[in-house]
């Protein structure tokens, strides 16, 4: 497993940007006290999502402004089109992994 951070980093209405190595962004939210992660560049142009807004359990994309649901990835608002890849994530010892 990849640990990305502790459970202590994410607080709800944020976005915790992870850096793995190779430079691969992931996206990790606290919503409703449960976790989610997703790869944190937008699949419409080169937009860090963590530097988005959240909204009703959608992240939106600071540059266009289209939106993808954060538990399913499913692209919600143009210009996205494409969803979002979307990790299963495990919390061990307070800390938030994902699957290599
Ligand atoms: Fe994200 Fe265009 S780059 S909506």
């Amino acid at each position: 497993m990849i640990r990305l951070c502790a459970i202590d980093d994410l607080s709800e209405d944020e976005v915790h940007r992870v850096e793995l190595d190779g430079g691969h962004g992931i996206a990790v939210y606290l919503l409703d006290g449960e976790v989610f992660a997703t790869d944190d560049l937008c699949t419409h142009g080169e937009a860090s999502l963590a530097e988005g807004e959240i909204e009703d359990g959608k992240i939106v994309c600071p540059f266009h402004l289209g939106s993808f649901d954060i538990k399913t990835g499913a692209a919600c608002a143009a210009p996205c089109s494409i969803a979002l890849k979307t990790y299963a994530v495990e919390i061990i010892d307070g800390a938030v992994h994902i699957a290599p």
